[in-house]
């Protein structure tokens, strides 16, 4: 795998002292306290956390997901067989590569498009699963959104998987 992008980034940072006011551009940790509930909930249950979890999480959480669905979009999600519960979105998203992703695409290596800039998670997916990624340019000129037009056919082809994230990081549109 390629060395991990934050990695990288420090080390093309760290080689220039900041000229002015620190602006962090870093990994986006939290700037804020958690909730007091959380903190309470996490010290309630401590001796729970020497056990692993059951893999598709309880039945509680999941059918709480699929009621936020329903509240938040109006959407009806089978809370059985459409939703998991991950330990953060990136587990999810590599996993759907390696579900989703066939070994060919018409006789061809498949080819995974995501937008650029990107979510360094996408690329490792493709990596792993062996397909071809294909960065798609999101600038000024198509409002920061993905510009799948400017892509050849042979690509379009043999696309199978299109990672979107709504709004983009970082750009936001
Ligand atoms: C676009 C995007 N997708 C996924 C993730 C991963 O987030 P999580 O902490 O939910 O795994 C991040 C984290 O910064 C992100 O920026």
């Amino acid at each position: 795998l390629p060395e991990y992008a934050f990695p990288r980034l420090r080390s093309l940072l760290d080689a220039h002292a900041p000229g002015g006011e620190v602006v962090h551009m870093t990994i986006g940790e939290p700037r804020h306290a958690s909730p007091a509930f959380v903190s309470r909930i996490i010290a309630e249950t401590a001796d729970d956390f020497g056990r692993y979890p059951p893999n598709e999480g309880t039945p509680e959480l999941r059918g709480a997901f699929t009621d936020w669905l329903n509240r938040r979009y109006g959407i009806d999600v089978d809370p059985e067989t459409q939703v998991m519960a991950l330990n953060g979105t990136r587990e999810g998203l590599f996993n759907a590569a390696i579900a989703l992703c066939p070994e060919k695409v018409r006789g061809q290596t498949p080819v995974i498009l995501m937008p650029n800039p990107f979510y360094q998670v996408y690329a490792v997916a493709a990596a792993t699963v062996g397909a071809e990624p294909v960065f798609v340019p999101a600038t000024a000129e198509t409002g920061f959104l993905p510009d799948y037009a400017s892509l050849p056919a042979d690509i379009l082809t043999r696309t199978a998987i299109v990672y979107i994230c709504s709004p983009a990081n970082p750009q936001g549109a």
